[in-house]
């Protein structure tokens, strides 16, 4: 079945429910005492999983909606990657002010006590540059530039995994798993990739007609 436009609500209308589900369940957890031994931590990591889960989602758009030809799947990256933010910023929010209870003067502290922070700053800068010019007025007025800014999307992909991995301290198998996942999905957009597929699909089409 190909997708349409009429297609396009019930997408988006499946992608609100399915990003705001978590946050409900998250808030019921934490509200019903089942948050873990300690809740700040949980809503910190549980915040930060949640933006890269979705950061991944948003990445996979593209590879699927070509291989299955469904070009309304492109319409919605925009709703996905604006929940990539809203996620980032609950778990930083969660950070400063459930961990730093908004005392600006340890953010330094806890910066050079952890340096994975500034990796996660930059991809979160960057994210917030790519919502802002996600609106069609902003598209259009940029021209050109709006697509090379949101290829940073790419450089997000390899910071937040490299943040995750560097914030665990001894658990290295859940990160390193993100790290091949998103590894995988920047390197079929590689056009070494996809000349390979080319060649090979060239191959398999030559051979079941002869
Ligand atoms: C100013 C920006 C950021 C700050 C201050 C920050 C802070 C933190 C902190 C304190 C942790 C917990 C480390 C620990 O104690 O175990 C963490 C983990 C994490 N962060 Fe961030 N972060 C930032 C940006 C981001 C962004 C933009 C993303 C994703 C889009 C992200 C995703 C994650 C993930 C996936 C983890 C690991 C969660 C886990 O341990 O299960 N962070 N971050």
């Amino acid at each position: 079945m190909r997708l349409t436009m009429k297609h396009l609500f019930w997408l988006k209308v499946a992608i609100h429910s399915i990003a705001i589900l978590p946050v409900a369940y998250l808030i019921l957890l934490i509200l019903s005492d089942q948050a873990g031994g300690d809740p700040v931590q949980f809503i910190i990591h549980y915040t930060g999983i949640g933006a890269l889960n979705t950061l991944i989602v948003l990445l996979a758009i593209s590879p699927i909606a070509r291989k299955f030809k469904q070009g309304v799947l492109i319409q919605t990256r925009r709703v996905v990657g604006l929940y990539v933010f809203a996620y980032a910023s609950l778990h930083i929010f969660a950070f400063i002010s459930l961990d730093l209870l908004f005392e600006w003067s340890l953010l330094i502290e806890e910066v050079l006590k952890r340096p994975y922070i500034l990796v996660g700053a930059l991809a979160y800068i960057i994210l917030f540059a790519l919502s802002i010019t996600s609106f069609k007025v902003i598209r259009r007025k940029m021209g050109k530039r709006w697509q090379q800014l949101h290829n940073l999307v790419y450089l997000v992909a390899i910071l937040v995994p490299i943040h995750f991995y560097w914030s665990v301290k001894s658990e290295v198998i859940e990160p390193s798993i993100y790290i091949l996942v998103t590894s995988s999905l920047l390197l079929i957009r590689l056009p070494l990739y996809k000349f390979y597929q080319t060649i090979l699909a060239n191959k398999f089409k030559s051979k079941s007609t002869s």
